[in-house]
């Protein structure tokens, strides 16, 4: 079952954000799902793991973008990735302290989704529009 589905609402016109952003739906549709099905406790802490380390990545990456075009707006918005990836380790180490299935899929579906479609549609959007606009020193 997908709990959530790729919408050109959430499109921000930047190939490489764009690509990164459906691999992260994925991703939440396959955790849930795992940790829907599967018992192993193993194989739902490694899904979860994975997530939280590609959240990272993708983080990373958009901030790297927003400091070449130096992006007027990168502290507030790494102070949001920053507070989503912490929220996100604490659930994986939540996890593998309780092994509790239920409460991992409560926080992909109730937190970790509309934070994610929310921040897609909101500040990766905005960062997005300075971006297709580029540098204001550059601007014509
Ligand atoms: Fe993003
Ligand atoms: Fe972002």
């Amino acid at each position: 079952m997908s709990i959530v589905q790729w919408s050109d609402d959430f499109k921000t016109g930047v190939c490489g954000v764009d690509c990164q952003h459906k691999a992260l739906i994925r991703m939440l549709n396959g955790l849930y799902s795992i940790a829907e099905k599967s018992r192993d406790r193993e194989v739902v802490s490694e899904a979860a793991s994975l997530l939280a380390d590609f959240v990272v990545e993708h983080f990373q990456c958009e901030e790297k973008t927003m400091r070449d075009v130096s992006y007027p707006a990168y502290e507030s918005h790494k102070q949001q990735h920053d507070e989503f990836a912490g929220r996100v380790a604490e659930i994986v180490k939540r996890f593998d302290e309780t092994g509790d299935n239920g409460s991992l899929t409560t926080s992909v579906q109730n937190y970790m989704v509309p934070w994610l479609t929310e921040h897609f549609t909101k500040t990766d959007k905005e960062m997005a529009g300075f971006i297709a606009g580029g540098p204001s020193d550059k601007a014509a």
